[in-house]
C-alpha cells in the first residue's frame, strides 16, 4: 500500500509536468483526486482494511500525499494564470512603430497648381488678381474689344451662343475692359480663369483656362511688354530660357505678337515637345489698341499699355509633359494623384 502511494506520487508528478492547459491541469486532478474515481481517493478508502498498526502510517502518508498533489496542482493553476495574462498583455500592445494610416487627402489640380505658379510671379511684381464672370455679353467678350460684329476674327474663337446678347467667354480679355472703366490708370493685373469654346481635341477642351495681363500708365512702351515676359518666362520655364516675338493680329491690340519660348525640354536644340523647331509658342500679346481706351473713356494719347493673354491648360500640358489635354477634365484618380 505504502509503495503504491508513493508511485501515484512519482506518477502524479510525471503528468503534472506534461501540463500546459487548464484542460490538462482539471483531467490530473479528477485522476488522482476526484471524490469518486480518484486514485487517491479510493486508496484512502481502502486503508480501514489494512491491517490495524499499519493504518496510522499509511493514513499519515496518505494526507501527506494528497496534501502535496493539491499545494501542486495550486501552484500549477496559478503559474499557467499568470502565463495567460501575460499572454493576453503581449497580444493587446499597440504597437507605436507601426507606419500610421494615412486619410486619403486631395491635391491641388495641375492646372490649379500652374496658375498659382504664375500668379505668385506677377503678386511679387506688385499685379492684383482681377476676375470676371464666366457668363459674358457679346459686347464684352468682342465688341468692347474691337471685334465688330461680323468680324472674321470671331470665327477664330468657336464661341457657345447662349443668346444674342449673352454667351460663354472665350478669353479672359473682357475682364481688362470691365476693369478698366472701373478705375482710371495706372493698372496692373492678372487675371485667371475659365473659358469656353467648341473644341474637343488632343490639345483643345471646351472649358479650358486662361490668363490675362494688363499693364496700363503713362509712358508704357514695347519695351515694358518685352522686358516683363522676358522675366516672366524665365522664371516659370528657367533662367535659360529665351522669348521671342512673332508679328501677329488680335483686333484689341496694335502690334501684336505671338511669343514662343525657347525649348526648355531640349535647350533649343529641337525635339518632339517643339517640334524640332527649337520653340514653342505659349502667349499672344501686344500694345493695348487705342480703339479700347476710347471705349473705356482713357485717353490714347496720354496712355499706352501692353497686354498678354496665356493658356494655362497649354502650360501645364508642356511643364508636365502631358500628351492628351482632355486628361484634365477626366478626373481619374490615377492621373492626378500624380500631381499631389
Ligand atoms: N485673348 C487672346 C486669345 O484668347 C489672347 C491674347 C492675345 C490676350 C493678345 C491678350 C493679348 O491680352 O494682348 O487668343
Amino acid at each position: 500500500m505504502k509503495g503504491k502511494l508513493l508511485q501515484y506520487k512519482k506518477d502524479f508528478q510525471a503528468d503534472l509536468d506534461k501540463v500546459t492547459d487548464f484542460r490538462s491541469l482539471v483531467e490530473i486532478k479528477n485522476k488522482y483526486l476526484s471524490r469518486k474515481r480518484g486514485l487517491l481517493t479510493m486508496a484512502l478508502k481502502d486503508v480501514p482494511l489494512l491491517p490495524l498498526e499499519e493504518r496510522p502510517e499509511v493514513g499519515r502518508l496518505a494526507n501527506e500525499v494528497k496534501g502535496f498533489m493539491e499545494k501542486e496542482l495550486n501552484l500549477h493553476q496559478r503559474k499557467l494564470e499568470a502565463e495567460a495574462e501575460a499572454r493576453r498583455i503581449r497580444e493587446a500592445r499597440i504597437d507605436v512603430t507601426i507606419p500610421g494610416r494615412l486619410p486619403p487627402m486631395g491635391g491641388l489640380h495641375p492646372i490649379m497648381l500652374v496658375k498659382e505658379e504664375i500668379e505668385k510671379i506677377f503678386l511679387e511684381l506688385g499685379y492684383t488678381i482681377e476676375d470676371g464672370p464666366d457668363i459674358e455679353t457679346d459686347y464684352y467678350n468682342f465688341v468692347a474689344l474691337n471685334f465688330p460684329k461680323d468680324h472674321p476674327a470671331r470665327d477664330s474663337q468657336a464661341t457657345f451662343l447662349i443668346n444674342d446678347e449673352l454667351l460663354l467667354r472665350t478669353q479672359t480679355s473682357p475682364v481688362q475692359v470691365r476693369v478698366m472703366e472701373k478705375k482710371p490708370p495706372p493698372i496692373r493685373i492678372i487675371v485667371p480663369g475659365r473659358c469656353f469654346r467648341r473644341d474637343w481635341d488632343i490639345t483643345h477642351t471646351p472649358n479650358f483656362f486662361q490668363m490675362e495681363g494688363l499693364v496700363v500708365d503713362e509712358g508704357i512702351t514695347l519695351g515694358d511688354l518685352k522686358g516683363t515676359l522676358e522675366y516672366f518666362v524665365r522664371k516659370l520655364f528657367g533662367k535659360e530660357t529665351k522669348a521671342r516675338f512673332r508679328p501677329s493680329f488680335f483686333p484689341f491690340t496694335e502690334p501684336s505678337a505671338e511669343v514662343d519660348i525657347s525649348c526648355f525640354h531640349c535647350g533649343g536644340k529641337g525635339c518632339r515637345l517643339c517640334k524640332n523647331s527649337g520653340w514653342i509658342e505659349i502667349l499672344g500679346a501686344g500694345m493695348v489698341h487705342p480703339n479700347v481706351f476710347e471705349v473705356v473713356g482713357y485717353d490714347p494719347e496720354k496712355y499706352s499699355g501692353f497686354a498678354w493673354g496665356l493658356g494655362i491648360d497649354r502650360v501645364a500640358l508642356l511643364l508636365y509633359g502631358i500628351e492628351d489635354a482632355r486628361l484634365f477634365y477626366e478626373n481619374d484618380l490615377r492621373f492626378l494623384q500624380q500631381f499631389r
